[in-house]
């Protein structure tokens, strides 16, 4: 089978083709800029900008695949969670070709893609834990196969993505912030006891952020000679120490609280061998760093996609959506985006 996956849930247009498990192409569209200049998503002009840019990305696809569109044998899409507006362009532009083409529509979860997305790199194991970290969620899953997903935990108020990016913004680093901690941070000794690591006493695996970001916001208060006026011109070892010791402390918080719950659904689910680290936070050097150790400390396997997977992209929806529509899922045209809820 030949699938079409489309995803517009967030700041990427996406759409790839995946056959058999295997990518053939995919043509992709990040706002990323836009949404820079105000530090954040603008939610109204990611769905417009979606608009402006998917159906002639399907197009583009075509062109780079060399791909007759009537071989494409299932239309998939991420059909939540995210924006409502941005999701509503995906999957109204995925009823329009299904329909044109006279194929089956699959509504996929966007989580459940970024963890399944390491299935485009190597044979998927089961069971297996996975750990979704990106700028909106934190869940940790028990999974049984690529179509079965038990939710042992997440964020009860900010995502580990939105942790880094906020206290990124609150000394003035660009957006998304999350990849300048990491950079600046690198290679610098943190203060273990500066930031608070939310939730590790409580038991069970949810998370808990925003007591750490309310933490960096008084400290920065109390400490304005951190903020910059703009990021450092030059290499980025010329930040000044103690930014970068700031910066390593606060990603050293949100890494350690990860370490802690993985290593706490590892210990309760032994079975499980592996643990999939999924997202565009599993990209940060420390994060991975101590989730690797935590994993091997317990002989069990740390899988990574590798780092363009991690991010949002279209490969992954059109992975996951070839194998629920090998196994007989199928979606009508009243399919409905699902912005929250349903993890
Ligand atoms: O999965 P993603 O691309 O988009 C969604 O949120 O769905 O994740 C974006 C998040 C942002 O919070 C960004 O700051 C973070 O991933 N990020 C990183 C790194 N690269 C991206 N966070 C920490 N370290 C990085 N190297
Ligand atoms: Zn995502």
């Amino acid at each position: 089978m030949i699938c079409l996956g489309l995803e517009t849930s967030c700041d990427e247009t996406a759409l790839a083709l995946v056959s058999g498990g295997r990518l053939l192409g995919q043509a992709l569209s990040s706002q990323e800029d836009l949404h820079a200049v105000f530090g954040g998503v603008v939610p109204e002009l990611a769905s417009r900008e979606h608009q402006r840019k998917a159906a002639s990305l399907f197009r583009l696809l075509l062109q780079r695949t060399g791909m007759d569109p009537k071989r494409i044998g299932a239309v998939a899409v991420a059909r939540g969670p995210g924006l409502l507006g941005s999701l509503l362009v995906g999957v109204n532009l995925a009823k329009g070709l299904a329909l044109g083409l006279g194929v089956p529509l699959v509504g996929v979860n966007h989580l459940h893609a970024h963890l399944t997305a390491a299935g485009l790199e190597r044979e998927l194991e089961f069971p297996s834990l996975g750990l979704l970290i990106s700028g909106g969620h934190t869940h940790l899953y028990r999974m049984e196969s690529p179509m079965d997903f038990t939710l042992l935990g997440r964020t009860l108020d900010d995502a580990a993505g939105e942790a880094l990016d906020k206290s990124a913004k609150m000394v003035n680093l660009p957006y998304p912030g999350g990849k300048h901690i990491d950079l600046l941070g690198r290679g610098v000794e943190p203060e273990r006891d500066l930031f608070p690591r939310g939730n590790v006493n409580n038991p069970g695996l949810d998370f808990s952020f925003s007591g750490l970001k309310s933490c960096v916001a008084r400290h920065v208060a109390a400490h304005p000679e951190l903020r910059l006026e703009s990021l450092p011109e030059g290499p980025l070892e010329d930040a000044p120490e103690g930014l970068r010791r700031f910066c390593a402390s606060v990603n050293w918080a949100v890494a350690d609280t990860l370490r802690i719950k993985s290593g706490r659904a590892m210990d309760a689910h032994p079975d499980a061998r592996r643990l999939v680290v999924a997202g565009g936070v599993a990209a940060n050097s420390m994060i991975r760093a101590l989730l690797e150790a935590a994993c091997a400390e317990r002989g069990v396997e740390a899988v990574f996609p590798s780092p363009d997977l991690c991010t949002d992209n279209a490969a992954m929806v059109a992975w996951l959506g070839e194998r629920l529509a090998l196994a007989g899922l199928r979606h009508g045209l009243d399919l409905e985006a699902i912005p929250r809820g349903r993890p």
